[in-house]
């Protein structure tokens, strides 16, 4: 027995892959192994016998398993230290050029006009791009037959009350609802309007802003966007307007514009002798504060709101909004940005 032991350990010793290792445990250990049918063979023996030459067995057993269970162990220790070897990766080879992916010019702005905020401690807040009519009108100071409604080519679901959101301001209402001021939010993502041409696309982005705190005035409002536009549009002498306007959730209301000029063609934005309207802004209306649970008494707000494709095409000198949407690789690589250049906020 002991002789069968030492040759059958040797033969395990032997075995270089985990593959030999497992055929030796069924060789001998199987259903049909040379140990377990040695076990199988002791019902032909006597009582005394037996219980002798079963404890040899067992004991025989065992020590096998154990043999194999370490040799397994090793073999699969070695082959690893082999496949890290073999499969090292040398992170100091340059990338290849044509497979550098970019950032898509939406991207990059939001990462900008983000960044740009949180420095003066604004956050982004999420909504939803399925809304309920509440939300996006009538908390707005948007009644049931209110004609502001009629200007949002409205996308209607099948749903009672719900729609596709038609700008970001229903954030503002969620935010008001559940946070006690002071608050500075940015909120940000797709709207939808019924409409379609070179600059109007179906599925486009506002951005949103929003600051309530005590005090607050349209002084506040003014800085906060001339700076900015400035930072945006990297002109630190841009001229910037504001335009008295209407807008139910705000009172008073105005309009931005930016100077820009025409010459040779060419829209330059900067001092010149034209405009552009940029975007829309206010003091909250009382009325939404008071709906939203905030006190108009003591706290006050401002809040702006743009779209941002507009934003990227003027920037970036892209003359038509719906490729941004088209997902064309070649347009990708034109227009896009490398991940690793900064915002510069
Ligand atoms: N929600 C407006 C729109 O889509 C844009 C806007 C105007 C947002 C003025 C504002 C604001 O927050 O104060 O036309």
């Amino acid at each position: 027995m002991n002789q069968a032991l030492k040759s059958w350990k040797q033969e395990i010793d032997q075995c270089d892959s985990i593959k030999m290792v497992e055929d030796m445990r069924i060789r001998l250990l199987g259903k049909s192994g040379e140990i377990t049918q040695m076990l199988k063979s002791l019902g032909s023996l006597d009582p005394e016998a037996r219980r002798e030459k079963g404890a040899e067995i067992n004991h025989l057993k065992d020590e096998i398993s154990q043999h194999l269970e370490i040799k397994r162990t090793t073999l699969s220790a070695q082959e690893l230290t082999e496949r890290l070897a073999k499969e090292t990766l040398d992170v100091t080879l340059p990338t290849r050029p044509e497979a550098f992916g970019t950032l898509h010019p939406l991207t990059r702005t939001v990462e900008e006009i983000t960044s740009y905020f949180a420095q003066f401690g604004f956050s982004v807040a999420v909504g939803n791009d399925i809304e309920d009519e509440e939300h996006n009108f009538t908390a707005l100071n948007m009644s049931e037959h209110h004609p502001a409604r009629q200007d949002h080519d409205t996308f209607y679901l099948n749903a009672p009350q719900m729609i596709l959101r038609t700008h970001t301001s229903p954030v503002q209402i969620r935010t008001m609802k559940t946070t006690q001021p002071p608050i500075r939010i940015l909120s940000l993502g797709r709207v939808y309007r019924c409409d379609f041409d070179a600059t109007h696309t179906p599925m486009f982005h506002q951005v949103e802003g929003l600051v309530v705190d005590k005090g607050i005035h349209m002084g506040h409002l003014k800085s906060c966007i001339t700076n900015f536009l400035k930072h945006f549009f990297n002109v630190d002498d841009l001229p910037m307007r504001l335009r008295p306007s209407f807008f139910p959730f705000t009172e008073p209301s105005a309009e931005v514009d930016i100077g820009c000029s025409r010459e040779g063609g060419a829209l330059k934005i900067g001092p010149g002798k034209d405009w552009l309207e940029i975007m829309g802004c206010g003091m909250v209306h009382p009325k939404v504060l008071a709906y939203c649970g905030v006190d108009p008494d003591i706290y006050q707000g401002f809040a702006f709101g743009m779209g941002y494709d507009r934003l990227s095409m003027l920037k970036y000198g892209l003359p038509d909004i719906r490729p941004l949407f088209e997902g064309d690789i070649r347009w990708s690589k034109h227009y896009g940005f490398s991940p690793f250049h900064s915002t510069g906020a």
